[in-house]
């Protein structure tokens, strides 16, 4: 495999070796493996997704270059595939990408470099996936019939895509709950095993919860009608966090988080948050995907 586009890319089998070599660079540290260049291009925000792929990368041996739309020549009209063409050509061997616009990846399918899609528009972003599915099988041992329910933003999310594709693959069931503004549509039809009215609903039913931030610049106008509304009737208040804590249950969030609109602000970093876990794994789980690149 040259390229992760899309959790739906990988087998079983290669999702278990990415997972394999990651728990080995968690236990023993990455070793210096490659005399390479990749490019981090970054087309949209990013904190913990891009020094987590650049750690990796560099842990790994590999040299890494910071592109950003600001200052390149993409400000001036060039499409993705003649920048992509421009970096191959240059002798850098892989691309780390992240884009506003969903699909975009089409257009360099055929160009003979390493890619990672670090988030594309609404649509995948696989390495947050394979994330949130190794803190979990950390957590519980194993994923088969584990209840993973999704709240939030359904409808714009992109971890949420990956992450469906990626727990269905696993053997867990999905749910999703939230307002029904931002909830995806035909949940059932494209694979989400329960679709849940009330938030409390979906949290007595799961194992974990993973809250999910509001993609307001996705929204052409206001889905919400008030943030304070949006933690008492759809996020994690004290009061739910407790219900969690009392049943062994955990709680996520692929961040950033927006305090006291998803998770009441006290509660981001309580007890059976793995939010800070998610993210100590980026590093590992990321650092994973680029030698099965190489490997697999
Ligand atoms: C997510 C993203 O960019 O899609 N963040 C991340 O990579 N951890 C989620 C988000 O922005 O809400």
């Amino acid at each position: 495999m040259e390229k992760l586009l899309s959790a739906g890319d990988m087998t079983p089998e290669a999702v278990e070796e990415i997972f394999q070599r990651a728990k080995t660079f968690k236990e023993k540290g990455i070793p210096k493996k490659y005399d390479s260049e990749w490019v981090l291009m970054f087309l949209e925000p990013s904190t913990r997704t891009r020094l987590s792929f650049e750690k990796a990368l560099r842990r790994l041996g590999i040299e890494t270059y910071l592109f950003t739309s600001e200052g390149s020549s993409m400000k001036k009209g060039e499409t993705l595939r003649d920048t992509v063409l421009t970096l191959h050509a240059q002798g850098f061997e892989g691309v780390v990408i992240r884009t506003p616009l969903n699909g975009q990846f089409k257009e360099i399918e055929d160009i003979p470099v390493k890619v990672v899609n670090a988030g594309d528009g609404t649509n995948e972003h696989p390495t947050q996936a394979l994330i949130d599915a190794f803190t979990l099988k950390e957590v519980f041992g194993d994923l088969k019939d584990l209840k993973v329910v999704y709240i939030g933003d359904t409808r714009f999310s992109r971890v949420f895509r990956s992450g469906l594709k990626l727990f269905k693959m696993l053997g867990a069931k999905v749910g999703i709950a939230g307002p029904r503004s931002l909830k995806l549509s035909h949940a059932e039809a494209l694979g989400v095993d329960r679709d849940f009215e009330s938030v409390d609903e979906a949290l007595e039913w799961c194992d974990v919860a993973i809250f999910l931030r509001i993609q307001k610049e996705r929204q052409s106008r206001p889905l919400i009608t008030s943030e304070r509304d949006y933690l008492k009737y759809f996020g994690l208040t004290k009061e739910r966090a407790n219900f969690l804590r009392q049943k062994g249950k955990y709680y996520m969030h692929p961040g950033p988080v927006n305090r006291n609109v998803e998770i009441a602000s006290p509660e981001v970093y309580g007890k059976n948050s793995l939010i800070l876990r998610q993210v100590e794994n980026g590093v590992f789980v990321r650092a994973g995907v680029i030698d099965f690149l190489y490997q697999g």
